[in-house]
């Protein structure tokens, strides 16, 4: 083990002379609060870092042996509680420093693009995906290992904020304020190390070292290529005059792009496709298509569903901005599930590889739309809270953001666990396929009632259910898929089976929450969402 903690060291030596600590220190730009704008391609990673901790990094109680040696356990569970506590620091700062007036993120959707879908912010999702299938996969299960995991976290963490800290000296000048998550406060609690010297006693045997180090070389790996397209990041964002109008460029592009696809579609130029991912006939996997059925129906019986179809008028219009506000995390990032998450490892371990890279790659270009509808619903202009309110509410509210965070993040443990199994990664497409076609079947209705209520109003698209209208952006053959677009027929192993049974079983479990959250919001708690009314506009 002294191997491994010897060469994380080194690494991390090496790492400290990166420059983008360096530009984060210096004192070149005018307004030092823009040596924080490197933070953007982190901002959902900073934000999600406390169910990183306490979904992937913590041993839960009920899966530890009794009478074990849990000392590496108790130390890794003690270090979580503390940096899971670390995303309501950033939010101190985020709010007192104003960084919503300087990255541009004064308004949800483009909090939502930064956080969730802007492409130019894509190369930090697939760290943030990579980071993870290190820490669900099976040899993190080990404490040795996971310990090393976060300890490469902590060393990686030091040197970051080592750097904000020094720049946040000429914060406080200029600003009065002293940040407390890129500050020294936040600083005192990441010494770089996880506990003491508890690793050192334990013995490796060569296997194992060679493990360890192969594993510190990954995650070093990692902190490099976050920490180049972090520096690459601020350098485009100077040559642009700021995040804000860099931002803002790319999203006004890419949603240019969505009303040209849109006027197509309009004209009977871009048909719906004939192909879906679902399998033809009961086949070889013909319980796990029982299975995907069985959950299907679940979502579609759900009590939701009936309040739904009865919204007519204003009501229906509070249907549609409510289910806007509460899946609009969801939607988002689903754009780097399907990118990042679901993307097969090489080398794979079966065939279909080029089954889901069509579909992941098909199924990313969708949550663009989801903006184009967020606009015709006005819900920029509806929304009351402040940005950090807000980051609040979709993140840590316990009754809405937090379960559905955690909803998210047991899918990506899900489709991260067996990162090389083209099959796996189909079911989980799949998976999320079944809670979506029950959820559009239901909000049809309200679309079409809609349409009808707002003649002049542009169409409502993904709500709607159309979601094909960038495909040929990422996949090109899309209109004639040159592969199978399901896997359904190929044979599967029992653990094959037994891994999807178990992984549509956590998406069906995890993902009801955010279905019965909008039952409540529509029913029980509809005065805290009174904002979305029709009404609530015409009160000065
Ligand atoms: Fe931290
Ligand atoms: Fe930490």
């Amino acid at each position: 083990m002294r191997a491994a903690l010897g060469h994380l060291d080194t690494l991390s030596r090496e790492l400290e002379g990166h420059p983008l600590y360096r530009w984060i220190g210096d004192p070149q730009l005018k307004d030092s609060r823009r040596h924080y704008d490197c933070f953007i391609p982190l901002f959902g990673f900073v934000m999600s870092f406390p169910f990183y901790n306490e979904r992937y990094l913590a041993f839960r109680e009920d899966t530890r042996a009794p009478g074990q040696d849990t000392k590496l356990e108790d130390t890794i569970n003690h270090h979580v509680q503390e940096d899971r506590t670390h995303a309501r620091l950033f939010l101190a700062d985020f709010r007192g420093l104003e960084l919503d007036e300087l990255w541009g993120t004064r308004h949800a959707s483009a909090l939502m693009w930064a956080l969730w879908v802007s492409p130019l912010l894509d190369p930090g999702r697939a760290v943030e995906s990579r980071r993870i299938q290190e820490v669900v996969g099976d040899e993190a299960v080990a404490p040795t290992y996971r310990y090393l995991h976060v300890e490469q976290l902590e060393k990686d963490g030091n040197l970051l904020f080592s750097a904000t800290t020094r720049q946040a000296v000429r914060v406080k000048q200029q600003t009065g304020i002293t940040p407390v998550y890129f500050g020294m406060h936040h600083l005192e609690r990441e010494s770089g190390h996880v506990g003491g010297s508890e690793l050192e006693p334990v013995a490796f045997s060569a296997e194992q070292t060679e493990r360890a180090l192969k594993l510190v070389e990954r995650k070093h790996a990692l902190s490099v290529e976050m920490n180049d397209f972090m520096h690459r990041f601020v350098q485009m964002a100077e040559e642009a005059g700021g995040p804000e109008p860099l931002l803002s460029r790319e999203r006004r592009e890419r949603m240019r792009g969505v009303r040209e696809q849109l006027a197509e579609y309009q004209a009977g130029r871009l048909p719906a496709p004939t192909w879906n991912p679902r399998p033809e006939s009961f086949t070889e996997q013909g319980e796990l298509i029982a299975a995907w059925h069985r959950h299907h129906a679940d979502f579609v019986g759900h009590p939701v569903s009936a309040l739904l179809r009865e919204a007519r008028g204003p009501e229906a219009v509070f249907a549609l901005r409510c289910a806007a506000l509460l899946f609009a995390p969801r939607i988002s990032a689903l754009h780097a599930f399907y990118l990042q998450d679901c993307r097969v490892a090489e080398p794979a371990t079966g065939p279909g590889t080029p089954t889901v890279d069509f579909l992941r790659r098909a199924f990313s270009t969708e949550a663009e739309l989801f903006f184009h509808d967020w606009e015709v619903l006005e819900m920029d202009a509806r929304i009351p809270w402040t940005p950090a309110k807000l980051l609040e509410w979709w993140f840590f509210d316990k009754v809405y953001g937090r379960p559905e965070m955690e909803a998210l993040h047991e899918f990506r443990r899900e489709t991260l666990r067996h990162p090389n199994d083209p099959l796996l990664k189909y079911w989980a497409l799949m998976s999320v396929h079944l809670m979506s076609r029950a959820f559009f079947g239901n909000l049809r209705a309200l679309t079409e009632r809609f349409a009808v209520d707002h003649p002049a109003s542009p169409p409502l698209v993904y709500l709607q259910g159309t979601h094909h209208l960038l495909y040929g952006q990422m996949a090109p053959d899309w209109r004639e898929p040159t592969c199978s677009t399901s896997l359904a027929h190929l044979p599967a192993t029992d653990a094959q089976r037994r891994a999807v049974l178990r992984m549509m079983e956590a998406f069906a479990a995890y993902g009801r929450k955010q279905f019965d959250n909008l039952a409540r919001a529509l029913s029980t708690d509809r005065e805290c969402f009174a904002f979305l009314g029709e009404e609530w506009r015409r009160i000065p």
